[in-house]
């Protein structure tokens, strides 16, 4: 078998009906959206319809959504965009210790400027506490952000939990979603926040592009100034083509039922992998986490050896290396997973064009390569 993509939560490959809707802007629809003549026309239509479709996955209002360059850009926005408009009142942001950098970068910022941060700590599955967040709150917190879904292990946040207690705070309230949209359901009311981002890349749709959903209310300082883009939000020439590409990949992902296959692929081979290595393989994360993702370590191996062993797949580990020395990733050491497991940490994440066939073929390379007479860490 060639190459085995197994790392969806990295990027996934842009759906061909995301590329068909997308080609025409690449050919004749060039206008500025907005220009207000002939050849801006079409480019503004589409990018108004493709803000709607991004509107109806999370049910809400086209008006709530910002465009942006990604994931990473709508983190920023809602983090910083919050703490510039309310350090008056609050300068204390309340998010938890095993977000994306994306999250907790723009948190370590804003410390330099004044905020005060509490990182919650996690359970060894991943989750929060939501009464801890209660037991955070000062009548100084301003933002809480807390992400829908985790990157690296999958565990789903009590975000409904937690959003109630911001609620009756009157706390603004941020998850990042860039994982979840399109794997679980994300409607924004059912969740209870106030901001969510999205990322294209991570739902078929091209990277460059996502999205800030902003309640009706809540008004965020922009990152980008300039002319009123956005509704004065975010400052540049929108950009139809990849609007159109997320605005098309978030109608494809109103139908989550290919998650169901996706599930049944994930524990298929979860199941096969402990019947092969029993106690010499750990899960990582909640047993009721992202239907696609399988954080799992080889106990007293290290990841990125068993990815180098494994031929054309392509997969994550759950260390990093720095300064020539492999260290546990920051998610799984505030799990509290023991090094000896952790460094053996391989994410193996699915998607749409997951089949059987791939998944019988790594579970056998797995198999082979690792074979209690090959294993040299154990
Ligand atoms: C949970 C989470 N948030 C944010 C991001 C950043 O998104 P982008 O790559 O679109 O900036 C990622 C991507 O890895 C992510 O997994």
């Amino acid at each position: 078998m060639g190459s085995i993509y197994l790392d969806y939560n990295a990027s996934t490959p842009i759906d061909p009906a995301v590329v068909a809707a997308m080609r025409p802007l690449l050919d004749e629809t060039f206008g500025n959206p907005s220009s207000g003549h002939w050849a801006s026309t079409p480019a503004k239509a589409a990018l108004e319809k493709a803000r709607s479709h991004v509107a109806a996955l999370l049910s809400c209002e086209p008006d709530e959504i910002v465009f942006t360059s990604g994931g990473s850009e709508a983190n920023n926005f809602a983090i910083k965009g919050t703490f510039f408009t309310l350090r008056d009142k609050g300068e204390h942001i309340i998010t938890t210790a095993v977000e994306h950098p994306a999250v907790l970068a723009p948190c370590r910022f804003l410390e330099r400027l004044g905020a005060t941060v509490t990182y919650l700590p996690v359970d060894a599955t991943g989750r929060i506490d939501p009464e801890a967040v209660r037991g955070a709150i000062t009548p100084r917190t301003g933002l809480i952000s807390v992400m829908h879904a985790n990157n690296e292990v999958g565990t789903i946040q009590p975000i409904e939990e937690i959003s109630a207690i911001a609620r009756e705070h009157r706390i603004r309230f941020h998850t990042d979603a860039a994982q979840s949209v399109g794997k679980i359901p994300t409607k924004v009311d059912t969740l209870g926040v106030d901001l969510l981002t999205i990322a294209g890349h991570k739902l078929y749709a091209p990277k460059g592009i996502g999205a800030l959903y902003v309640r009706r209310g809540v008004t965020l300082e922009p990152l980008i100034h300039g002319a009123g883009h956005e509704q004065g939000r975010r400052a540049g020439t929108e950009s139809a083509l990849l609007s159109v590409g997320l605005g098309t990949a978030c109608a494809l992902a109103q139908d989550l039922a290919p998650m169901n296959r996706v599930r049944a692929l994930r524990d298929r081979f979860w199941k096969a992998l402990q019947m092969r290595f029993g106690n010499r393989v750990a899960l990582n994360g909640h047993a009721d986490g992202l239907p696609n993702t399988l954080n799992v370590s080889f106990v007293g191996m290290v990841g990125a050896e068993i990815l180098a062993r494994l031929d054309g797949v392509a997969a994550s580990t759950g260390s990093a290396c720095h300064a020539g020395r492999v260290e546990l990733s920051p998610v799984l050491a505030a799990m509290g997973v023991p090094e000896e497991i952790g460094m053996g940490a391989v994410r193996f994440s699915l998607g749409r064009q997951t089949t059987d066939a791939e998944i019988d073929a790594v579970i056998e390379q797995l198999t082979s390569t690792l074979h209690p007479s090959v294993v040299t860490h154990a």
